[in-house]
């Protein structure tokens, strides 16, 4: 979703800023815009569409010259993407300053606000909630922009990560969050602030990162703060938005620039997909001790009675950690024998739910920043449940909400459609599910035996990948098909639901996802000539019963992709095209069988000739309900 960059230090900013937004294009936006300070007042620049516009903007307008400035890209809530609803919003003081704001969040307090400040004679050019929150800081400013974003934001409502400038004070940079995330880089001589570590990454590993409520100002500049030749200085400090000094510990990054780099690869998220192997090889480290055949969970050792003695689990997640936690909850039930229900967080948390004693809440996500599910995860944690988090990106929000977790440890995904993240997610909801199943009911042996196999995943996974261009040829069939379905029984109906979720989001097909039996209740309706319908077929429990499914599709002239076991030559009677993934346990299959199903979107999506890391109104972190 939104974006956000500042810069404060001895360089230009403008080319900084744009270099920051474009590691951010991945998180998905519509607009773009920047601000920058100097002794000629503040500059800004906005623009409809993507960055390089903007980028155009600022090389052939020039003017944008200065060393301290903030940068937004827009993801369209309040008011359409525009150029006047588009960030920096700027507000003017009574002392004839200018005020530059970049906001993530939503003030949900807007419109009592703009009415107040429309009052006192300020005007108005968007439609956003921002520029109410940029016009009450030059309402309140008296020469000194950190106390009037605190004062303001004593005022407002809702979520916000805010970066705030002003030509009174040209070497400073004020920020803030609520719910929002925000982090700040402390390089040489100079401070970057940014929602997300990628547009950090370029400049240091050292940041802080804020609380809720928590304010820094970033000043970088000659001594005299004039920038008139006096020796550089640098400084910062942080406040709550009461002005009461909080210290902030400096933490080192956890990824470096090439993580976040192609590296040869057309797509982020084709080498994400490719890099699936060495992603679980580095989940799993560590995680398996191999002489006493038991999973090793430090994040998890503090709590692991209360966690066996559990009663019932709650996995909460959005998107594709949904489905992730959807394949948690059966492995809860069957490796660790404990009731577990997953949830989408966004129903969870508005359903007033029950929570008796013993219920233990894990949210999944990626980004560990998704609205709704840390809103579950609070309200959950407020009903009394032990909160978890199975979460990738270090430090984040949620996990810092949570009694305890683990981590994935796959690395950062800069692709929108998630894939090595899932794996992930599934990895590791079957780590604590070996972990509370071998102290609860599970013997030695089956424990050892599923975590033999863990461990031989990397290499079947990369003999799945093998077949992309297999995939490619069969995707070309039917490509020009507008509806899809996908089609799964136990462990892969959620990977049904994945690989129709990965279909939509990246190639703009149509197609659903389900439990195999529920097809004959409705959807088999819309089978005609040629339909492609994927299915996941692998030789387990629910085998027979989805080669039926197969057979009722194929009578009603559907065209059948198919995933199955190695070996399996039966299949072929049955299928248009079939996709193999290694025999494996069943707990074990969806990290395999969601493969080739990643693989097909990829290939769709480029076929239709769509841009695979910037689907269309897609973000890569919801960071607002
Ligand atoms: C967005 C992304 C999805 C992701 C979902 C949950 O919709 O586009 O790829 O699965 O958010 O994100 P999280 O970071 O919580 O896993």
């Amino acid at each position: 979703m939104c974006g956000i960059v500042g810069y404060v230090g001895p360089k230009p900013a403008a080319s900084l800023l744009v270099e920051g937004l474009k590691r951010l294009e991945y998180r998905g936006y519509d607009s773009a815009g920047l601000a920058i300070t100097s002794d000629k007042g503040i500059k800004i620049g906005k623009s409809v569409g993507r960055v390089s516009v903007l980028e155009n903007l600022v090389k052939t307008t020039g003017g944008f010259d200065g060393f301290c400035g903030v940068a937004h890209t827009r993801w369209a809530t309040h008011g359409e993407p525009s150029e006047p609803n588009a960030h920096p919003h700027s507000g003017l003081t009574k002392s004839g300053h200018t005020i530059a704001l970049v906001h993530n969040g939503i003030i949900e307090n807007y419109i009592p606000l703009r009415k107040y400040l429309a009052d006192r004679g300020h005007v108005f050019e968007s439609e956003t909630d921002t520029e109410v929150l940029a016009k009450l800081v030059a309402e309140v400013y008296n020469g000194d922009l950190e106390k009037a974003v605190q004062t303001a934001l004593r005022e407002v409502r809702g979520g916000y990560a805010i970066a705030v400038i002003c030509d009174n004070e040209p070497h400073t940079i004020v920020a803030a969050r609520k719910g929002s995330p925000l982090i700040v880089g402390i390089a040489d001589s100079a401070y970057v602030v940014a929602s997300d570590a990628s547009a950090i990454i370029a400049h240091t590993t050292q940041v802080i990162t804020l609380d809720d409520y928590q304010v820094v100002r970033l000043c970088a500049g000659a001594e005299d703060k004039k920038g008139d030749g006096g020796p550089w200085a640098v400084d910062f400090r942080t406040t709550t938005i009461d002005n009461v000094s909080v210290a902030r510990e400096v933490t080192e990054l956890e990824f470096d620039l090439e993580q976040i780099e192609l590296g040869g690869y057309e797509h982020f998220m084709l080498k994400e997909i490719m890099e699936q192997p060495e992603a679980i090889r580095n989940c799993l480290r560590g995680r398996i001790d191999h002489r006493e055949g038991r999973v090793v969970l430090g994040g998890l050792s503090a709590i692991t009675r209360d966690l066996i003695r559990a009663h019932r689990f709650i996995i909460t997640a959005q998107g594709t950690a949904y489905h992730a936690g959807l394949i948690g909850e059966y492995l809860l039930e069957d490796l660790a024998k404990v009731p577990a229900r997953c949830e989408y967080a966004s129903e969870f948390r508005y359903r007033n739910p029950i929570i008796e004693e013993g219920t233990v809440a894990i949210a999944v996500s990626q980004s560990g920043e998704t609205a709704d599910t840390l809103a579950a995860l609070t309200e959950a944690k407020e009903r009394g449940a032990i909160a978890l988090g199975v979460v990738n990106s270090v430090g984040s929000t949620i996990s810092r909400e949570t009694d305890a977790g683990v981590y994935l440890h796959v690395g950062p995904e800069i692709g929108v459609a998630s894939t090595k993240a899932f794996v992930g997610q599934v990895a590791v909801l079957t780590l604590i599910s070996l972990y509370l199943g071998k102290r609860r009911f599970l013997s030695d042996e089956v424990v050892k035996a599923y975590l033999r196999q863990l461990e031989t995943l990397p290499d079947l996974v990369s003999r799945v990948l093998e077949q992309s261009d297999h995939i490619r040829k069969c995707v070309e069939d039917c490509i020009d098909r507008d509806n899809w379905l996908f089609l799964g029984r136990g462990y892969n109906y959620p990977v049904a639901i994945e690989g129709a979720l990965k279909l939509k989001e990246i190639s703009y097909i149509h197609a659903e996802g389900m439990p195999a039996a529920e097809m004959k209740h409705g959807p088999i309706a819309l089978i005609d000539k040629g339909m492609p319908v994927v299915f996941v077929a692998t030789r387990g429990s629910q085998y027979d019963k989805v080669i039926s499914n197969i057979e009722e599709v194929r009578a009603r002239g559907g065209r059948t992709l198919v995933v199955a076991t190695e070996g399996d030559e039966d299949i072929h009677k049955y299928a248009d095209a079939v996709f193999t993934v290694p025999d494996i346990a069943e707990p074990l299959q969806p990290m395999l069988t969601v493969i080739p199903l990643q693989i097909l979107a990829y290939h769709a999506a480029v076929l239709r000739g769509h841009d695979v890391d910037k689907p269309r109104n897609l973000a890569k972190s919801v960071t607002v309900e």
